[in-house]
């Protein structure tokens, strides 16, 4: 994934003429599409390679399994024309390893969460993702997932990976995260969803969260 315009677009519409449409809209303004679920239970995961051409799309699946289970879940999203993975730490480095050695061999990206952005990642994750990053560090995942919602710890989390791994940061915009404050706490993208998918002018929006971006780093 190319470090241009560092925004991530989350893609959580849930019908494919409307995925295509938004995605036309914000390519250039976007480094990626991160999809998920709601898009690929209702369109089917043969949405990725149409959506693949406006940008490099991050298959956002929190692969939580045990190691056999998570390789093959990864090949099938590989297979499917996504060039990264998100990916659970939670369950340890054996079903980790088996996703980065997949990745490895495919020449794609795993991405893997530590903490989540959303309130509810305090009352069990939180305590859990320093020691996850330091796993996906040891691992050499190509990045992890950390909240922009907690600036304070994209800090601590890149003080742990160091500046090998990438960080991407949701919680931009309708989770109350500013992308701003995310940037000068060590993130490489940030990932915005509502913000960008519910404005009348999505690529109006992009283009704005990307000049609030390059501002912030002229800045500093
Ligand atoms: P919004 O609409 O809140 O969308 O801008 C955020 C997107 O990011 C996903 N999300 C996460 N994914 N770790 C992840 O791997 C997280 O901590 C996290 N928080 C939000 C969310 O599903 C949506 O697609």
């Amino acid at each position: 994934m190319e470090k241009n315009t560092r925004l991530i677009l989350a893609l959580d519409v849930l019908d494919s003429d409307e995925a295509i449409r938004i995605s036309k809209a914000v390519a250039g303004h976007v480094d990626a599409i991160k999809v998920g679920y709601p898009l690929v239970l209702a369109s089917g995961l043969q949405i990725i390679e149409k959506l693949v051409k406006y940008a490099p799309i991050i298959a956002d699946f929190k692969v939580a399994d045990i190691p056999n289970t998570n390789r093959l879940i990864c090949e099938q999203v590989f297979d499917a024309g996504a060039d990264a993975v998100i990916v659970q730490g939670f369950t340890g480095h054996d079903s980790l390893e088996a996703c980065v050695e997949l990745a490895r061999e495919r020449k794609k990206d795993i991405f893997v969460v530590t903490e989540m952005s959303h309130p509810g990642a305090l009352d069990l994750m939180q305590e859990a993702g320093k020691a996850i990053a330091k796993m996906a560090a040891d691992q050499c995942a190509s990045g992890v997932v950390a909240p922009a919602t907690r600036p304070e710890r994209v800090k601590q989390i890149r003080r742990i990976i160091g500046e090998e791994l990438a960080i991407i940061s949701p919680g931009v915009g309708a989770q109350g995260g500013s992308a701003s404050d995310a940037i000068m706490a060590g993130t490489d993208w940030v990932i915005v969803g509502r913000s960008l998918y519910q404005s009348a002018d999505p690529a109006g929006a992009a283009a704005g969260i990307v000049r609030e971006i390059k501002k912030v780093i002229k800045d500093s």
